[in-house]
C-alpha cells in the first residue's frame, strides 16, 4: 500500500492533493491541518470528485492529527504563513521556521522511512530546518522549487517562441528568490538550444519573468499561488513513490557538490524510492558560477538568520 501525507491543508497543499489524487497512483492520502475541519472538508470534496473524476486514492482529512499520517511512504510540508503583497520570501522566516520544525518532528516520528518534501517559504531555509527536526539523512529530506521556476520558465519560453511547452527542456540552479539561476546552456527546444531560436534580449526577458514569477502571481493574487506549485510537488511526489529516477532540479542537502558545504539550493538531481539518489555536479562557466554564488550568498544570509533564531549552532 502506498500512503502519502501533506501537512497544511491551505491552498497550496489542497491543490497537491487534487494533482495527486487525479494521477491515481496513492491508496491513502491523507491532509493533516491545525484548523478543525478544513482538511476534513477538502478530502471530502475530492473524495466526492473520484466517481467524476475516475481515481481509487482514498483521502483522508484530520486535525493535528499525526498518529493518522503513520507509515507514510512521503510527507509533504506546506505548513506556515504565505507571502502577502510587500514581502520578501526571507520576511517568513522566523515564523515558518518554528512551524516547519514542529510539524517535521512530529510527522518524522511516525513515519521514519518517509522522503520529506519541504514547500514553504523561504523554502531553501526551512528545508534545512526540516533536517535538523527529523534527524533523517539528508538525501531523504529535499524541497520543491525547481520544478516550478522552470515550470514558468518554460512557459515564458513558450510564449515568445509560440511553441508547446512540452518540448522545452531546463535547467534551473540555485535558491528559491530573485537570485535563482535559469540556466540558458541547458535550455533547447525539441532538442535545439535556445541560443538557436531566441536573442539574448529575449533570453533575459524569460529569465527576469521567471525570477520574478511569484511576485507576478502575488500582483494578481494577492498572496502568493498554488496550482503550479500543487502540480510540481505532485510530479516529485510520483517519482518517489514510483521510484521513477526522474531527473529534475530540486532543493537538494549540499555537503561539498558545487564547493558549498551544510546548505540547501537547487540543482539537478535523480529523484526515486530513497529520494535523493544523486547529485548531477556541472562544471559551471564563470558566468552561471557567479549567479550561482550570489544566489547562494542570499540563502546563506537567511540560514544564519534561522540558525540563530532556531538555536541550530
Ligand atoms: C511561489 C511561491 C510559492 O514562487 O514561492 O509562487
Amino acid at each position: 500500500m502506498t500512503k502519502v501525507t501533506i501537512i497544511g491543508a491551505g491552498e497550496v497543499g489542497g491543490s497537491c492533493a487534487c494533482a495527486l489524487a487525479d494521477r491515481d497512483f496513492i491508496n491513502e492520502l491523507v491532509i493533516l491541518d491545525v484548523k478543525d475541519g478544513i482538511a476534513q472538508g477538502k478530502a471530502l470534496d475530492m473524495n466526492q470528485s473520484a466517481a467524476l473524476k475516475r481515481f481509487d486514492t482514498k483521502l483522508i482529512g484530520v486535525t493535528d492529527d499525526y498518529e493518522a499520517t503513520k507509515g507514510s511512504d512521503v510527507i509533504v510540508i506546506t505548513s506556515g504563513i504565505a507571502r502577502k503583497p510587500g514581502m520578501e520570501r526571507s520576511d517568513l522566516v522566523a515564523t515558518n521556521a518554528r512551524i516547519v520544525f514542529n510539524v517535521s518532528e512530529k510527522a518524522a516520528a511516525v513515519s521514519p522511512d518517509a522522503v520529506i518534501i519541504c514547500v514553504s517559504n523561504p523554502l531553501d531555509v526551512l528545508c534545512y530546518s526540516a533536517l535538523k527536526a527529523t534527524g533523517f539523512p539528508p538525501e531523504r529530506v529535499l524541497g520543491m522549487s525547481g520544478l516550478l521556476d522552470i515550470a514558468r520558465y518554460k512557459y515564458a519560453i513558450s510564449e515568445m517562441l509560440q511553441v508547446s511547452t512540452k518540448d522545452i527542456q531546463a535547467l534551473i540552479l540555485g535558491g528559491h528568490g530573485k537570485t535563482m539561476v535559469p540556466m540558458p546552456r541547458y535550455t533547447t527546444i525539441g532538442g535545439i538550444p535556445i541560443r538557436m531560436l531566441l536573442s539574448e534580449e529575449k533570453i533575459q526577458e524569460a529569465i527576469h519573468r521567471t525570477q520574478l514569477g511569484g511576485e507576478e502571481l502575488i500582483d494578481c493574487l494577492g498572496r502568493s499561488a498554488w496550482y503550479a506549485a500543487g502540480a510540481a510537488i505532485c510530479e516529485m511526489v510520483e517519482a518517489v513513490v514510483c521510484d521513477q529516477k526522474r531527473v529534475f532540479p530540486a532543493c537538494a542537502y549540499l555537503d561539498g557538490e558545487y564547493g558549498y558545504n551544510d546548505i540547501y539550493l537547487g540543482v539537478p538531481i535523480i529523484l526515486g524510492r530513497n529520494g535523493v539518489e544523486r547529485i548531477i555536479e556541472l562544471e559551471l562557466d564563470p558566468d552561471d558560477k557567479k549567479r550561482f554564488e550570489i544566489s547562494q550568498e542570499e540563502v546563506r544570509k537567511n540560514l544564519e538568520l534561522m540558525k540563530n533564531l532556531l538555536n541550530f549552532n
